[in-house]
């Protein structure tokens, strides 16, 4: 159950959507070695971590930290790292669905037949006339958060398990059918340069600080989400090899969506870098030529709003989770709330792509030019989500007492629990840190 439910959170829009445009905007290797380091290096560890105090604390995030601070006679005010978790659960489930939105009308086109031999100019209007237009947004934005709501008043268990048994691998063969058609069709061999030759003078710290902020997105880690289904994980069940399994099986879909996409972006002469939109444009134009493509087309895009959706649910329910906790809420009375407040802040992204393309206030800042859902995206993939890992870290590393982190993490063999501890204690806090000062100009 742990691993469907981890694996349902983090295998999401973050793989699909996200990886590839972040690569194209990264300059393609680059990115993608610096992305498999920090996944290796920081994602692992931290996630461990997180998997370890969700078990031993059984609760939401918040309460989680309050309880385990007090175990160890430390103060209370490590709940606060559930605090951030949860506000950047907010803020990313607000532009999430959003995005989900998109794929959700992507749905719809696809089953008009809307793809059959679209030429290259009409994919581009295609998605900019959808993106064009608030309403059309606002609409699909509504009913991806009434779908998330809808599981999580019921409680995440029921469901979940069936939707990601048959999501994952249905999701999994389509990719796998994609790449072949990248090889047929595509330019196979430019798609997998730009993705595994790194042009190391493309290494900025910008990159690094975007390859990082995308481990712990795409892993979902650092707001809580891993916490929270850390407490489903049985007493006897290795922390250790559950967490190599979500990150290989999510690093693997997202370097197979990378595959799939790419040699058709350069076969079709598109631009790699052109930002969100990327697999909205390059997709439908796969699919627009492929033998049984409007089917195909028509079935990918369902199996990702069903994995958009496992991620969804997982944004929110430690919030939901604490609410019910704290305030005695019923679930349905905090799942409402707290759907109604994200799917509020969402409305700032939906104007992010017409009305209101920058935010003018942050002219003459670093941020110049960044519209409302660059903004929110920059501050909790890159900023909160690795701040929340490296108090994890801290906190299950440090602060928690040697005999406690070893019961609960359980790991017979010397050498991997050691290598953990190193990896928890110092590679990544230090790491995360480091990056930070980079971008920052300080190192
Ligand atoms: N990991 C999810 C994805 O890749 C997004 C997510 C981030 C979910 C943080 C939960 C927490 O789509």
């Amino acid at each position: 159950m742990f691993v469907l439910a981890a694996a349902g959170s983090a295998v999401g829009l973050g793989n699909i959507w996200k990886f590839p445009y972040m690569a194209g905007d990264g300059g393609g290797g680059a990115f993608v070695l610096l992305y498999i380091t920090c996944i290796a290096l920081l994602g692992l560890p931290v996630m461990m971590s997180e998997v370890l105090l969700g078990r031993r604390g059984r609760s939401s995030p918040i309460n989680t930290m309050r309880a385990l601070a007090r175990e160890e006679g430390r103060s209370t005010l490590w709940g606060l790292l559930g605090v951030m978790g949860m506000l950047a659960g907010f803020l990313i489930l607000s532009f999430y669905s959003v995005i989900a939105g998109w794929t959700l009308a992507y749905v719809v086109e696809a089953a008009s037949g809307s793809f059959a031999g679209i030429s290259t100019q009409g994919v581009g209007e295609l998605f900019n006339r959808l993106v064009g237009d608030p309403w059309r947004l606002m609409f699909w934005h509504t009913l991806f958060m009434v779908l998330t709501v809808s599981v999580i008043l019921r409680g995440v268990r029921r469901g979940l398990e069936a939707a990601v048994r048959l999501l994952m691998p249905g999701l999994f063969v389509l990719i796998v059918a994609m790449v072949v058609y990248a090889v047929i069709a595509g330019d196979f061999l430019d798609g997998l340069k730009f993705l595994f030759a790194p042009d190391f003078s493309k290494i900025t710290p910008d990159v690094a600080l975007k390859a990082m902020g995308q481990a712990f997105f795409t892993l979902s880690l650092g707001m809580g989400a891993i916490m929270m289904y850390g407490s489903y994980l049985p007493e006897d069940a290795s922390i250790a090899s559950t967490s190599v399994q979500v990150a290989l099986t999510d690093t693997l879909i997202a370097i197979l969506a990378g595959l799939a996409i790419f040699p058709i972006v350069f076969a079709n002469g598109l631009e790699a870098g052109q930002g969100p939109g990327l697999i909205f444009i390059t997709l439908p134009l796969a699919f627009g030529h492929m033998p049984g493509g409007t089917l195909f087309g028509l079935l990918f895009f369902i199996l990702l709003v069903f994995a958009a959706w496992t991620s969804a649910i997982s944004l929110i329910e430690p919030a939901v989770a604490w609410m019910v906790e704290r305030f005695s809420f019923t679930r349905i009375r905090a799942s409402l709330f707290c759907g109604l407040i994200a799917w509020a802040i969402g409305v700032g992204t939906v104007l992010s792509f017409n009305h209101w393309p920058r935010i003018r206030l942050l002219d003459g800042t670093a941020f110049e030019g960044k519209s409302f859902f660059d903004l929110l995206d920059y501050l909790t993939s890159n900023i909160m989500l690795p701040l929340g890992g490296i108090l994890i870290c801290l906190f299950a590393a440090w602060v928690m007492g040697e005999s406690s982190r070893r019961t609960e993490l359980r790991i017979t063999h010397p050498a991997v629990y050691a290598l953990w501890r190193f990896l928890a204690r110092y590679v990544a806090p230090l790491g995360v840190v480091l990056i930070f000062l980079h971008v920052l100009g300080m190192v």
